[in-house]
């Protein structure tokens, strides 16, 4: 395996996805508090994450867990309505605490954090007033950001920005598939990304200048992964570009060169702007240059890929999947070599150190007679992908591997109907039992990857 001796080998969670209390704490409420009460027959059986894993109480339970599975780093997210509860202004001392005793905890246990600023929780109040369209946004994410410098930066030193803006832009408000479930033209969601952006490269100003200690910084984008139907140069090629380019289904917003060539290179990719110019917002360099703010560690969420060759014509040509192909409890198509691939074309064209800050598998996981969660298909799916990965970190720049997830927690739309855990959650009790893969897992972590190959 070609993993460094530092690697990072950690699980991550998302605050609303697993704290509950989500009216405790003088917390204020988000789009999704909202939304879920409102529109709730959108979610898997009116599911809604109000207690989702108690992570709240249950956090030193959770941070010990963490400690047992031999976790070196930990990502998590803090809920913005619960230190700033109207999403500007009064800060709550409570939801302070909250987050100061769980990063000590995971101090004390020698567990890394990896802090997420923004998990999609946007407070209410900053979305009755426009939300991402509101030019405001930007100032209002940077003085959020310096908050949490001021307050956490003297024990966490790294920090992603925002998670799949794919997802609380496109899904939210072009895709209609997440909380507010709108279906919005381009025009407004296109202003939605550039002012996301903005707010990214606002809010890595505001950490440096708030820094108590040098932070290591960074953003967390997804994608779905072009994969060469062939190792042949023109399919590998025809990958790359339909990779990079406007993507050939679903909505604009499953780009990645859109989302990343601005920040890391300090343009929009050109293709893209003649493309969409007629629905583009205003963007200056001014713009850019706070977009385009020198990040240290680029993070990708990575589930998955589709093949592509290159087609007759000179262009690459989405093929379909062979019949009968493996998926997931979520219907995700299980395609290991997109760790690969993927991490390949990124580090090619934006040449930063990347984190994998997020990929697992959902599973029809339940107790078994003998009192254990046995998941052999999580197993093998993250043995394949490593292999994948590793043979990447032989070509690229590859710090770590987050395992989505820490343990089973609401999966957004799908509530609690797909499991994504290490560690199984009875959601009726919360108890906790990890997993076959967990203590697999953990032999991964402790051979740096090589009991893989055995
Ligand atoms: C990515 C998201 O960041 C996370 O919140 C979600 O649970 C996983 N993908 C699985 O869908």
């Amino acid at each position: 395996m070609n993993f460094r001796d530092d690697f990072v080998w950690g699980a991550a969670t998302s605050s609303y996805q697993i704290e509950g209390a989500q009216d405790e704490g003088g917390k204020g409420p988000h789009l999704w508090d909202e939304y879920v009460k409102e529109k709730n027959d959108k979610i898997f059986e009116n599911q809604r994450g109000d207690t989702s894993c108690d992570h709240y109480h249950r956090f030193r339970e959770d941070v010990a867990l963490m400690k047992e599975l031999g976790l070196k780093a930990y990502r998590f997210s803090v809920d913005w309505t619960r230190i700033i509860p109207e999403g500007t202004g009064k800060v709550n001392e409570e939801g302070i605490a909250f987050y100061d005793a769980l990063i000590d905890e995971l101090v004390a246990n020698d567990i890394e954090p990896y802090l997420t600023l923004f998990h999609w929780e946007l407070p209410m109040e900053l979305y009755k007033r426009g939300g991402w369209m509101n030019p405001q946004m930007p100032e209002w994410f940077a003085a959020y950001a310096a908050l949490i410098a001021d307050r956490f930066s003297d024990r966490v030193k790294n920090f992603f920005t925002i998670n799949e803006p794919q997802c609380f832009v496109g899904l939210a408000f072009s895709e209609g598939v997440h909380a507010p479930w709108l279906q919005l033209p381009n025009s407004q969601t296109l202003l939605m990304s550039h002012n996301a952006l903005k707010s990214h490269g606002r809010a890595i100003q505001e950490l440096r200048a708030h820094a108590r200690q040098p932070l290591t910084l960074g953003f967390a984008p997804t994608s779905g992964i072009a994969l060469p139907a062939t190792e042949k140069p023109e399919d590998i090629e025809a990958a790359r570009q339909a990779y990079f380019g406007i993507p050939q289904e679903g909505t604009w917003a499953w780009n990645t060169s859109w989302w990343s060539d601005p920040v890391i290179l300090g343009h929009y990719p050109d293709e893209f702007l003649r493309h969409f110019w007629k629905e583009l917002p205003k963007i200056t360099d001014e713009d850019l240059k706070i977009i385009s703010q020198p990040i240290d560690i680029y993070g990708q969420n990575i589930y998955l890929g589709y093949p592509v060759r290159m087609g007759d014509d000179g262009k690459p040509e989405l093929l379909s999947r062979n019949t009968g192909y493996a998926k997931s409890a979520s219907n995700w198509p299980m395609t290991p070599d997109c760790l690969y691939w993927g991490p390949k074309f990124l580090y090619e064209r934006y040449k930063k150190p990347l984190f994998i800050t997020e990929n697992g598998l959902a599973c029809h996981d339940w107790v078994h007679l003998d009192g254990k969660v046995h998941d052999s298909s999580r197993i093998d799916f993250t043995a394949r992908y490593l292999k994948s990965l590793s043979r990447a970190a032989a070509e690229a720049d590859i710090r770590g591997y987050f395992a989505w997830s820490l343990m089973d927690n609401f999966e957004w739309a799908e509530g609690f109907g797909q499991r994504y855990g290490l560690v199984f959650v009875d959601f009726q009790t919360q108890r906790r039992i990890p997993k076959d893969s967990a203590y697999w897992y953990r032999e991964v972590i402790r051979t740096n990857g090589e009991c893989i190959e055995g």
